[in-house]
């Protein structure tokens, strides 16, 4: 069966579960999981419930997309996502995203837990994700494209919509935020980056590094969304201090700014 039809087939059987389809999807990050938890009138279905939905086993990603009603507006909420450093090719990757566009998602925004390059970041800071530098090693668009999903050669001049980053924006401003605006490097890790790495980051242009992300906003701006991409800086990245990057950090700052995360994500949907 081709990956376009099994896209389908998990397309169609979220559909056939749900009143209300979509139009609004949000990829929950480390710490942000519960988030979907918390939707109205929702219909939870565990990934292992869906056609061909790969599986994720990283702590602190639990695994389910959850469809229900945040400020009124259906939205589904994806908790739990496949990770390239898991050994995942990119279109395994970013197949949940291919299943949301067929789905009928317009507006897709991603979440995610990232390392701050930006000296000038402190933990626990919002950034909304400006553009970003690909450095995984791959692309989820390698191969024969299939044209039900969108052109060869798509353009990602403001991959990350400037409305919606503004729209973000104002978000924060109703809850006294202001978030810093920033270029997101993805790396493939599993491992943190050396201090050098780093500095070659920041040099290149990059204030935030994450493992996740840069595949699902190609993948949603081929099918043609509108992306916006919001990190939370759950550390500062290696050698910025004199202490080691540690996968608890990453997900007791995620705790810890959670309230404030979720209060933002309700105000940008409440504002689409
Ligand atoms: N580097 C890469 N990915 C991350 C980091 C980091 O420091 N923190 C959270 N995700």
């Amino acid at each position: 069966m081709s990956y376009y039809d099994q896209v389908k087939e998990a397309a169609d059987a979220i559909r056939a579960r749900v009143s209300d389809v979509p139009r609004i999807a949000i990829v929950l990050g480390s710490g942000l999981g519960d988030f979907a938890g918390s939707l109205a009138d929702r219909v939870s279905m565990p990934y292992g419930e869906l056609p061909y939905w790969p599986a994720s086993r990283v702590i602190g990603h639990d695994g389910r997309l959850v469809v229900g009603g945040v400020r009124g507006r259906t939205i589904a909420a994806l908790a739990g996502r496949s990770h390239a450093y898991e050994g995942h090719d990119l279109r395994t990757v970013t197949f949940a995203v291919r299943v949301l566009g067929l789905l009928g998602v317009k507006t897709l925004i991603l979440t995610n837990a990232a390392g701050g390059v930006n000296t000038a970041f402190a933990a626990g800071a919002l950034m909304v994700i400006d553009d970003h530098i690909n450095l995984m090693g791959g692309n989820p668009l390698v191969g024969a494209n299939d044209d039900r999903f969108g052109p060869r050669f798509p353009d990602l001049t403001d991959l990350y919509s400037p409305r919606l980053r503004r729209i973000a924006d104002e978000a924060g401003g109703e809850h006294g935020m202001t978030l810093p605006h920033g270029v997101y490097a993805a790396v493939l890790g599993p491992s943190y980056e050396t201090p050098a790495e780093i500095r070659y980051l920041r040099t290149i242009g990059a204030d935030a590094v994450g493992m996740s992300t840069v595949p699902e906003a190609i993948v949603a701006r081929h099918m043609g969304m509108d992306v916006l991409g919001i990190s939370c800086i759950t550390n500062t990245a290696a050698g910025v201090l004199p202490h080691a990057v540690d996968h608890g950090e990453v997900l007791e700052t995620a705790r810890r700014v959670r309230g404030e995360f979720l209060a933002l994500l309700e105000g940008i949907i409440g504002r689409l």
